[in-house]
């Protein structure tokens, strides 16, 4: 069994714990503290870490989640690949309340968020034409397209700032803009894992129809934690799935993009 994992997941709301007889690690950055306390343990013969984004007790809403400080402490405990469950909205009709949907694009509509690591001594521009893994999104689809899941395979995830839902008019104008979820903590953590050269893939589940979607009462975070509760078992068994079939050697894109750049600090 290998000591340092290899392998890190970012548990959304509702996903506050994952794997058994853990180790907790302590890591600080640069960045401050993660949301909480690194747990360290073994799945399927591999060493993975887990943190929970809002932090154990959901004390950080989306924009004072330390995104920076996530992604860095998984990176400095060996962390290549990253696998990030999130709820969000859906934007059409088509991928009702428990679709898992495996987004290829997103758009940044947050705002004020640290989302680099390179802000000073050297500018570095890190591609994103294409924000996620493409063998994380491969074997993600693979391991859930044999449960039967319903399954979005591709999409765009709109990332708000929140913390609050959209208005109606937002949420008519994302929909009409072709994007097809909506969510509030997808960016910066997508881009920050890419200039730490990780592997990054989200695993959305679908909680609700945004407020311009359907005539109801809008959505709420009861709503958002039922359906999310209600789904958390299989998220669970399929990021365990993903753990077991992705291969031990990282043959993406992912861990090269960085080559040629010139960084002002030093990775961990
Ligand atoms: N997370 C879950 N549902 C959401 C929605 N409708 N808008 C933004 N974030 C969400």
């Amino acid at each position: 069994m290998p000591t340092t994992p290899s392998i890190g997941v970012i548990g959304g709301s509702g996903f506050y714990s994952f794997l058994d007889d853990v180790e907790e690690v302590h890591v600080d950055t640069p960045y401050g503290p993660p949301s909480d306390p690194i747990a360290v343990g073994d799945l399927a013969g591999r060493r993975v870490a887990f943190v929970p984004r809002h932090g154990r007790d959901h004390r950080y809403p989306p924009h004072k989640i330390p995104y920076r400080a996530n992604l860095w402490a998984l990176r400095s405990l060996g962390v290549g690949r990253v696998l990030a469950p999130s709820a969000v909205g859906s934007l059409t009709p088509d991928l009702g309340p428990g679709t898992l949907a495996i987004p290829d694009q997103l758009v940044d509509r947050t705002s004020g968020r640290p989302q680099t690591y390179y802000d000073e001594g050297a500018a570095v521009h890190v591609s994103f034409s294409d924000p996620y893994c493409p063998h994380g999104r491969r074997t993600a689809l693979e391991a859930a397209r044999s449960t039967g899941w319903d399954l979005a395979d591709d999409g765009t995830l709109v990332v708000i700032e929140g913390p609050r839902f959209s208005t109606r008019a937002e949420s008519r104008w994302f929909a009409a803009q072709g994007w097809t979820l909506i969510g509030m903590t997808g960016h910066p953590e997508a881009v920050l894992a890419r200039e730490l050269a990780l592997c990054y893939t989200p695993l959305c589940l679908v909680t609700d129809l945004d407020a311009g979607i359907e005539e109801g009462e809008g959505v709420t975070m009861e709503e958002v934690l039922r359906v999310f509760g209600e789904n958390v078992g299989r998220l669970r068994s399929l990021v365990a799935d993903i753990v077991t079939a992705l291969p031990a050697e990282r043959d993406c894109p992912c861990p090269n993009v960085l080559d040629g750049l010139e960084l002002p600090l030093e990775l961990p």
